[in-house]
């Protein structure tokens, strides 16, 4: 099996779109613009790419970012051997090898000197320059960068360069509206419309928490959990304290809102 053939997406992801997304994201795949998905966790972002690169038949390499992560976690390093040292590519070098769709997940949570190694790829040399092997790497021509930022973990100790921020174009991701969400709720869990609806309004309640004692909004994600549970047999309430309830927040008055919301809506 080629390099290529083992990154390529064979089966239709499902997404379902919110607006204009998908043709944005195709004039930005036809120039090789770097391309940043913004928002916040659970709402699409890696299946869009997902989709993206299904539908433009190119093999997709995904990379989910940490702290710990460092320059060579992403290009490469030599490592030890019995009779000396082989060089292994990084994913970002595998990528700029093959022509794939590099996918850099929560890049923030990288440390900035991690960053700043696309910064090459980015502009109009698109090398990726591997110090260690003294090897210059020209991207492939099909060759495309794209990062996901969340906007709600933004601190000023946590954020992207505006350097690295311009070398960018952005589409922002939001939870889809109530329609499409119960949509996708019933099509990955396979839950009826009717209850998949009723998760959805327990997550509308929580999101105008968001900023009064909650961080973060209950994700699409975790919807598509709580209908996960609830055809598995779980009583409704129950799946929704364990999928919407719990994960999200440890506060007493907040879970107490939430259950409050998730008994009134499935009482
Ligand atoms: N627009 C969408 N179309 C289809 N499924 C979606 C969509 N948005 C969210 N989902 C569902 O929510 C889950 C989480 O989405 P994901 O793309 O992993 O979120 P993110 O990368 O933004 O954290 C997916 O696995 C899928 O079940
Ligand atoms: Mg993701």
């Amino acid at each position: 099996m080629s390099m290529q053939d083992q990154y390529q997406i064979t089966e239709e992801p499902f997404y379902y779109p919110s607006g204009n997304e998908i043709t944005l994201y195709e004039a930005a795949y036809q120039g090789r613009l770097p391309v940043m998905l913004k928002g916040p966790t659970g709402c699409g972002k890696t299946r869009f790419v997902e989709y993206m690169a299904w539908k433009l038949k190119k093999p997709l390499i995904s990379v989910a970012c940490n702290e710990d992560m460092t320059a060579s976690d992403l290009v490469g390093r030599f490592l030890l051997e019995k009779d000396g040292t082989r060089w292994q590519d990084g994913p970002l070098t595998v990528a700029s090898r093959i022509g794939a769709i590099c996918y850099l997940d929560e890049v923030v949570e990288a440390r900035q000197d991690t960053t700043v190694v696309i910064h090459p790829l980015t502009d109009h040399r698109r090398v990726l320059p591997l110090d260690k092997k003294g090897e210059l790497v020209v991207a492939h021509p099909d060759f495309q960068i794209v990062i996901s930022y969340n906007p709600g973990y933004q601190s000023l100790m946590k954020d992207l360069k505006q350097s690295t921020k311009q070398r960018f174009t952005a589409l922002d991701f939001d939870y889809p509206s109530e329609e499409i969400e119960t949509n996708i709720v019933c099509k990955e869990s396979n839950l009826d419309i009717e209850q998949s609806k009723k998760l959805v309004h327990i997550a509308q309640r929580a999101r105008n928490l968001k900023g009064h004692g909650l961080d973060e909004g209950i994700s699409t994600r975790l919807l598509v959990y709580a209908g996960t549970l609830i055809k598995a047999g779980i009583s409704p309430i129950e799946a929704s304290k364990m999928a919407l309830v719990c994960p999200i927040t440890d506060d007493p008055d907040i879970r107490a809102t939430l259950n409050n919301a998730v008994e009134m809506i499935f009482g």
